[in-house]
């Protein structure tokens, strides 16, 4: 079965026949200088005939000047085929940017199908591949060679065959090197992003010194990648060109030899060198770009296995909106990329107008259970279901209109604050966005920013507090009214007003009749919730309403009798 990558190619098949008929043309044009040199030594200097020596360098001059023409139409083709292939999969690589983290984890900076896209596309807008087009060729000039006289083709067939050996050597040398090169770049951009991202803690506490070292190292493993890959490059460049040039003086020492014996003459021993020396150029080429040919190719490998794994998603049947249940069989959850449970055998069924607090010490799989309920982590084993539909009956550009999920680490994305409630539609509606503000509670302190809706926010929610974002992101949650709403320790960063309002945009939900999960370390998070979930260690280790749940924990939480108190401060006190 073809690759994506290689049907967006195809699609691009009279492009490629267009540049094989010009690389034809232009390497036929190519003869034009050893023709030239073969009418001047053979034809012009004995009858010492002024007029035919103008006339042939005004045909010569007529021949470069549209080899020139095809040349440039060539490489024009080859970079709009690379912006066409661009163009054709930007898209998908995007998406499977955003898709991968939930497949197998966080791998590197995640950045890698955007570089390696950028790396096939700048190598087919290059030289390289205009190398590939001209060493067909390559049998054309030796076999006029060998027409000029054999002994001439033997030697460049000779020539030949020890610079396409040389090809293959810096094939086989630099495929190492660069594997190992594009991984510390990884590493260094992973260290750079990191670095970037966690700027104020690391200048605060005295970090940057290290930071620095650690950066030091890193990209000193990815120079010396680089360069072992361009010093097998380098040195088998030069070889192939010296060879190239002794082969073209050998071409004139055998055709000197031929003019001796009166095997040959003088025009043809310099056609002879110069075409040999024509002929082996794609090579030297080929040998200089291989480098990125080699990048190229493995950037197209890693690229189509990525692809493969994240097919485009085929359209599903339209299901009606979900609004009565919420339900999980025996759901069992563990982080992308690992086999590890974090979540066993949750079950548990919702009904529309119920509200469900998740409680349970650090790390016991609440923000898992979260991750679960949104459908960004498939379920590992078990079954979660709205309306009775598991998640992958959807598509999931649908299935997300129905949920509203609030992450623990809230990140608004760089945007106004309207955008950002509207989850940046296209053409969101002002109406829905007032309204999911309204809903949860934040039109106020919106209005109160300084240019209300219109402000721009960042990445990490600058020029905003990490209250103030919580908050943007629950109207984000709430837009357009959807069925499911997930909210991951939504108070977190809250004051008094913003539990009210949190408590009360929880009630609106239920009021009409959607759904509402609510994680919590704080009770003021759960006062709007009529049942209550507890987790440990991944297991549920009660559920119910809210009262019953609260007082069993309570019973066995409540701390031991007081035992007798010991005096130990005896000794210390002696001491002193
Ligand atoms: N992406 C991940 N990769 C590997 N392990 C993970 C991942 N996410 C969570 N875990 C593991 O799953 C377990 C539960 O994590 P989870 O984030 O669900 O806890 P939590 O109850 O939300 O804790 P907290 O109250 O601190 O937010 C932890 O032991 C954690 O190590
Ligand atoms: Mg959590």
């Amino acid at each position: 079965m073809r690759s994506e990558l290689g049907a967006a190619l195809a699609s691009c098949r009279g492009a490629f026949i267009a540049i094989g008929l010009v690389s034809g043309l232009s390497n036929v044009l190519m003869l034009t200088g050893a023709m030239f040199m073969l009418e001047i030594y053979d034809r012009v200097l004995p009858s010492r005939s002024v007029p035919t020596l103008v006339g042939i360098a005004i045909l010569a001059a007529g021949l470069y000047a549209a080899q020139g023409m095809l040349d440039l139409i060539r490489s024009r083709v080859l970079v709009r085929i690379g912006s066409a292939l661009d163009e054709d999969v930007s898209g998908r690589v995007f998406d499977t940017i955003l898709r991968l983290p939930m497949k197998v984890g966080k791998v590197g900076d995640g950045l890698q199908p955007l570089r390696d896209l950028d790396s096939v596309r700048s190598f087919l807008s290059g030289l390289g591949p205009i190398a590939l087009f001209d060493l067909p060729w390559l049998p054309l000039y030796i076999g006029i060679c060998y027409l000029l006289h054999p002994w001439l083709g033997y030697t460049a067939l000779g020539g030949a065959i020890i610079l396409i050996a040389l090809t293959l050597v810096t094939e086989m040398l630099t495929r190492r090197p660069t594997k190992a090169a594009s991984s510390f770049a990884v590493s260094r951009s992973q260290l750079a992003q990191a670095g970037h991202r966690n700027a104020e803690a690391i200048v605060a506490m005295g970090m940057v010194g290290h930071m620095v070292h650690r950066w030091a190292e890193a990209n000193r493993q990815y120079m010396a990648g680089q360069w072992s890959a361009s010093d097998v490059v380098g040195g088998l460049g030069a070889v192939s060109k010296v060879l190239r040039m002794m082969l073209q003086s050998a071409m004139l020492g055998v055709g000197a030899f031929l003019v001796i014996l009166q095997d040959a003459t003088a025009g043809i021993i310099i056609a002879g060198s110069i075409l040999a020396a024509r002929a082996l150029a794609p090579v030297d080429l080929a040998i200089a770009h291989w480098k990125a040919f080699a990048a190229c190719r493995q950037s197209w490998q890693r690229l189509n296995k990525l692809l493969a794994m994240l097919p485009s998603e085929r359209p599903t049947m339209l299901l009606p909106a979900p609004r009565e249940k919420l339900t999980l069989e025996n759901a069992s959850a563990s982080p992308p990329g690992s086999a590890k449970l974090v979540l066993q055998d949750v079950s548990f069924k919702l009904e529309r107008g119920n509200a469900l607090g998740v409680i349970g010490p650090t790390g016991s799989g609440k923000s898992s259970l979260a991750r679960l309920l949104v459908g960004v982590w498939p379920p590992a084993r078990g079954k979660v279901r709205l309306d009775g539909c598991t998640f992958d009956q959807w598509s999931s550009e649908v299935l997300g209109t129905h949920i509203g999920y609030l992450p623990q680490d809230v990140e608004l994305l760089t945007g106004t604050v309207a955008q950002n409630i509207a989850r940046f539609e296209s053409e969101p509606d002002p109406k829905a966005i007032l309204a999911a503000a309204k809903a949860a509670g934040v039109h106020e302190l919106i209005t109160e920013l300084g240019e209300g809706y219109k402000m721009q926010v960042g990445e990490r929610g600058e020029a905003i507090s990490a209250g103030q974002a919580q908050r943007i992101a629950l109207a984000r949650a709430l837009y357009r009214d959807p069925f499911l709403v997930v909210l991951d320790e939504p108070n977190s960063n809250l004051d008094a007003a913003g539990d009210e309002a949190l408590t009360k945009a929880i009630l609106g939900v239920r009021a009409r009749g959607g759904i509402v999960i609510v994680i919590a370390h704080r009770p003021s998070a759960i006062a709007g919730v009529d049942l209550l979930l507890m987790l440990n260690q991944g297991r549920v280790q009660a559920f119910g309403p809210k009262d019953e749940v609260l007082s069993k924990v309570l019973q066995r939480d409540a701390p031991p009798p007081p035992r007798p108190l010991k005096v130990v401060s005896e000794k210390g006190n002696a001491s002193s």
